[in-house]
This record gives C-alpha cells, structure tokens and sequence, in this order.
C-alpha cells in the first residue's frame, strides 16, 4: 500500500491526536487570559471515529500515535482511547503529552490500557511561577503526577520546559540538575510565534544556546544521547555521567523540518499537515461510513500539498511568508 509521503519524499509514520481543545489549566502562552470559547462537543471527534482513521492509516506505514490536547486527560475515559488504538496492527509507540495534574488518578489506568510512554509540560520548578504561567496551576499536582507515572511503569518520562525570556531562563540550571541522578530526560523548547504566544513573542522567545551557556558555566562536560526513544524533533545530550539527558527542540533558530515525520488530527477532525501553517481539511464527512481508502486518500491529498518548511524566523523579521500562519491556539493543535 502507498506511504503516507508528501512531495519532498517525506515519510510520515507519526500522527499527534489531539482529543480536546480543554484544559485545567491556562498557560499564558497557550490560551488568551479572558479564556476561550472551547469547541461544542459534538464537533469533537469519538474514540471510535478517531480509532478509525487510525485504523485507515496503519496499512500506509503509520506506527506511532502521540494523544495531546488542549489537557487531553480532561476528556472522559481517555484510558479506553488508548486500549483501542493499542489493538490496532501496526501501531507500535503510543504517547500522551499532558500537564501531568490528572496523572495521580490515571497513570496506572493509561499503562494498563496500553500507554507506553508519557510527555510533561513543566516550565517551571518553582510555586509561585508556576501559578503564573499557567494561571492558577499547582506545581507540587504535577510534581505528584511525575511520580505516579513513574510507579506505574511509563517509561521514559520527559519534561517539556518552554524557555521564555525573563520568565524561567535562570532555571536551566535547575532543570539539567534533575537529571544528573535521577531517570528524568528534559527537553528545553525554544517558544514560537503560534496562538497566544505570537503577541509578545519577540520580547519573550530565547535561543537555545542559553541551554549550551549554563552548561559551559557550570562546568559540566556534555555528550551526544541516543536515548531515551523519541519520534519528534529532540536532539538529545547528557551531562557526562548523568542518568537522565536534556533535549533541544529549535524550531525558530534551525528548523527540522527537512526530517518531519508528522501528521496531526485536531480534535474536530482536520488533518493538519504542519502545525504552522493554516491549511487543513475535515475528514469527519468521511468517518462511520466504513471508507478506509476514503480517508487514506485525503490524507495523501493533504501531504501533497504539505509546505517544505514552516518561516517562523520570517516573523520576527515581519517579512512576508509564502503562506498564512495558523489562526488557532496552541491548545487546538496541541503543540
Ligand atoms: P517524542 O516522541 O517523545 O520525541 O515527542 P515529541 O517531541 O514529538 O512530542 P511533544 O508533544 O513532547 O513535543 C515537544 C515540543 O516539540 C512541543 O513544543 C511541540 O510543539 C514541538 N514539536 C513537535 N513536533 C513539531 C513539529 O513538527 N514542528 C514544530 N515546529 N514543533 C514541533
Ligand atoms: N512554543 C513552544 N512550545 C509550546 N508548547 C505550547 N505552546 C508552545 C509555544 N508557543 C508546548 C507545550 C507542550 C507541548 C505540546 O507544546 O508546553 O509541552
Ligand atoms: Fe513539520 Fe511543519 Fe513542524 Fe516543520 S513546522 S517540522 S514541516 S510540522
């Protein structure tokens, strides 16, 4: 059967679902302060209508799923999404990126349904800080999070830190310093101009090169990782000796998208063949009428109009760009 290839023979294997544009908390890069209007429920696609295009996609060389949101562990019975998707011939790594506050209740329902491994977005180890970026959350739920996915046997867990300027840069050091003994793999994400975060994005995005300085200052010697597994964009290092690695996400300062690998399903079922730009289209006309080779198709249609390459870095030149940027919030796509 043909691949999910797009016009630059790239192939995609990885599909990021988002399953709710919902969240528990308000992160200030993610939704706008006065809140948002969330999508109605019956626009949000079922488990069964998104196991279906899941089901439609193996055969074309689709083998990792990563569940994102919005929160995705505010949506109902989440565990029975995983248990369906990890019943699908193919699908061989499913993943879950979360804010890590539901965990303490449902880490062990998610392993047992077949979750393998689990992403945490952490900007910040401190509680005050914390409760301002993400508007009211509690450090210590998600710290208690971490812990419960760690006993119900979610292995590896990552740490995804957004660096924004003038917010949590002096914590770097903080953050590397979880993983010198500890199973712990951080990953520091330079902040993009998408949603929420395009309005003072120029006063807030950071180069990752921070991450290389505070090494350098703190005298730790660093090596290439080739753990822990991962099928996005993460250039993993460790400090030599360290049990745990940090990772280097760039989208701004050094696209990867040469190597993109990526497909993502919103949860009202566009198919969105790059998180930057615009361009989607709905494969809900074509869901529970038992068409896999319909949905197959519309995917192929949406990767062949995939764009080479996003221009973020064009905007904090306010250039023009090839294409328009995406209207929706990082909590629509999920991230
Ligand atoms: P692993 O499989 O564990 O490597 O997960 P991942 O890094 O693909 O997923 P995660 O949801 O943890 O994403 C981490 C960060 O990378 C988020 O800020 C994402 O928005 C960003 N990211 C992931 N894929 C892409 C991509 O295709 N393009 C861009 N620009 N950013 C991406
Ligand atoms: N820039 C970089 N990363 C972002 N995320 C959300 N918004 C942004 C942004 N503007 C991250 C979240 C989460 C992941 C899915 O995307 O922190 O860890
Ligand atoms: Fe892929 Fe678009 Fe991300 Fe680039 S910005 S890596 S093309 S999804």
């Amino acid at each position: 059967m043909q691949k999910l290839q797009d016009a630059f023979g790239r192939i995609h294997d990885y599909l990021r679902i988002s399953v709710t544009d919902r969240c528990n908390l308000r992160c200030v890069y993610c939704m706008p302060a006065e809140g948002m209007v969330f999508q109605p429920q019956h626009e949000i696609m079922s488990y069964e209508e998104i196991a279906e295009v899941v089901r439609a996609l193996a055969p074309m060389g689709l083998s990792k799923v990563r569940i994102t949101g919005g929160e995705p562990l505010v949506r109902k019975d989440l565990e029975q999404l995983i248990q369906m998707l990890s019943e699908i011939e193919g699908i061989e790594d499913i993943s879950m990126t979360t804010n890590g506050m539901m965990l303490p209740q449902k880490a062990h329902l998610l392993k047992k349904a077949g979750l393998n491994r689990i992403n945490i977005s952490l900007d910040s180890l401190q509680a005050d800080r914390f409760a301002t970026i993400t508007r009211g959350g509690d450090v210590h739920k998600v710290l208690e999070g971490i812990q419960a996915a760690h006993e119900a046997g979610l292995d590896p867990i990552k740490l995804n830190v957004v660096l924004m300027k003038g917010m949590n840069e002096d914590e770097i050091r903080d953050f590397i310093a979880l993983t010198l003994d500890r199973p712990i793999h951080v990953r520091f994400i330079e902040y993009m101009p998408i949603g929420s975060a395009s309005d003072n994005w120029r006063a807030t995005y950071l180069p990752l090169e921070a991450v290389t300085a505070v090494c350098q200052e703190n005298g730790w010697q660093t090596e290439e990782a080739h753990l822990p597994k991962g099928n996005g964009p993460s250039q993993n290092r460790r400090v030599q000796g360290a049990v745990g690695t940090y990772g280097l996400i760039h989208p701004v300062s050094e696209h990867f998208c040469d190597n993109c690998n990526r497909l993502r399903l919103t949860a009202d079922g566009h198919i969105k063949s790059c998180l930057y730009w615009s361009e989607e289209v709905s494969v809900r006309e074509l869901t529970g009428k038992h068409q896999p080779e319909a949905i197959q198709q519309l995917f192929l249609r949406s990767l062949g109009t995939k764009p080479k390459n996003h221009e973020m870095a064009l905007a904090l030149e306010k250039k023009a760009q090839s294409n328009t940027p995406t209207s929706r919030k990082m909590s629509q796509i999920g991230g």
